[in-house]
């Protein structure tokens, strides 16, 4: 592992804050480059009302200097406005301020029963706090350092959402070009019309119904060159550790490199990629099914990778639960929620895949500022070009 960053903070707290650890001196990296990705990740049709009171903001509390990075830990901090509201619930100190409600229903498809049990809480709130998707604002602002550094070496991480409920994207992705630009121009971040049309439809049923949805979205990363990740190793398979991050997303419950599932049915002969060369390109895949990474290695292919998000677990219609203190049949919790997070979580897909690439990027490449990496890219691209 060369970068690592860890996260902390709750919902409804002061703010979240993450620690990246290990990027290279050189960067140049701005507050509006880790803000773009921010209002990103914010957008997106089926969102709850929180999205509609705050703007995420990054401050740079250390390791950038006028734009720069320094090599030092960066820390990244994202201030929640609605503290002002919560503070009397949430405040650290010690007060006669009773904590409101304690949250004694917990809901199914949530962190809630399982934690309150684990950590000994009587009130569900102290689980739902750090289980809740808020984690993911600095996860995206880590993410766009790492796209900025994959950026410097033509690397770029986009997704688009495949499958929003039972609205299928008929649109396969064969231009990459401009790829996130068109999915962010639609309210659920979908290439297809129909489907958007028939998606945001179905986001207004479930709405009313007091319901949820899920889906599938697909994060495609081009320009990355043949090499990254191990065979050696489970722990340096790129595969894995792409799975690995993706599914520790919130809501994440599949993840799928190439078309993996469709592929499992069908004869080897209609799977596998062949191979080919010219001199101008190199070694290259006449298809992609393998989506771009073989013996946990990249294959110098896009790497395309399918990612399952299971429709939100709040309900405005609970399902059924059981009272912690009571131990009697009761609805379960119900506050402010998202009806639909898929084109966020598509958003935060790119950042988690983009720091997993940059992580392997560095690794073969080494280094500790810029320019050096640059120099050892080079070398490495002439070698596989000689190869
Ligand atoms: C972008 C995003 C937004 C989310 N918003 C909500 C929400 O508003 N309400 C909710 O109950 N779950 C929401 N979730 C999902 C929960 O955080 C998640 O289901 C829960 O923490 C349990 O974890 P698990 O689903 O990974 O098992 C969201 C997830 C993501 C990725």
């Amino acid at each position: 592992m060369s970068i690592r960053f860890l996260t902390a903070g709750e919902s409804h707290g002061k703010g979240t804050i993450v620690i990246l650890e290990g990027f290279p001196a050189g960067l140049t990296i701005t507050i509006d480059d880790i803000n773009f990705e921010m209002a990103r990740r914010q957008k997106g049709y089926g969102r709850g009302g929180r999205m509609q009171i705050e703007t995420d903001h990054v401050e740079i509390l250390s390791g950038v200097r006028k734009g720069v990075t320094l090599g030092s830990p960066i820390t990244l901090f994202v201030k929640n406005k609605d503290y002002e509201n919560w503070e009397k619930i949430m405040t650290p100190d010690v007060t006669d301020h009773p904590a409101g409600n304690p949250l004694q229903r917990p809901r199914p498809g949530h962190a809630d029963l399982s934690g309150g049990i684990k950590y000994n809480h009587r009130d569900l709130r102290n689980i739902l706090e750090r289980a809740s998707a808020r984690e993911t604002t600095v996860r995206v602002a880590a993410g766009a350092v790492a796209k900025k550094f994959l950026k410097d070496f033509g690397i770029l991480v986009q997704s688009h959402v495949a499958q929003l409920g039972a609205a299928i994207s008929r649109k396969t992705v064969i231009r990459y070009e401009g790829l996130n630009m068109a999915a962010d121009k639609s309210p659920v971040r979908m290439l297809d019309k129909v489907a958007e049309r028939k998606a945001v439809a179905l986001i207004d049923l479930a709405k009313k119904k007091g319901d949820t949805l899920g889906g599938i979205f697909e994060v495609i990363t081009t320009g990355v060159p043949v090499g990254l990740g191990s065979h050696v190793q489970w722990d340096r398979k790129l595969d894995g550790r792409l799975a690995q991050i993706l599914m520790s997303m919130q809501a994440i419950k599949g993840v799928e490199i190439g078309s993996g599932f469709s592929n499992a049915v069908l004869f080897g002969s209609k799977v596998h990629d062949e191979i080919g060369y010219d001199k101008k390109r190199g070694f290259y895949h006449l298809t992609n099914r393998a989506g771009g990474i073989e013996g946990g290695m990249s294959n110098g292919e896009p790497i395309v990778v399918r990612v399952a998000k299971k429709p939100i677990a709040t309900l405005k219609q609970p399902l059924r639960s059981v009272d912690i203190e009571t131990k009697k049949e009761i609805k379960a919790a119900y506050e402010r929620s998202d009806t639909c997070a898929l084109p966020a979580a598509s958003v935060i897909g790119e950042a988690l895949c983009a720091w997993v690439i940059a992580d392997a990027f560095l690794e073969e490449m080494g280094g500790d500022f810029m320019t050096e990496i640059h120099q050892r890219y080079q070398l490495y691209l002439k070698h596989v070009k000689n190869y």
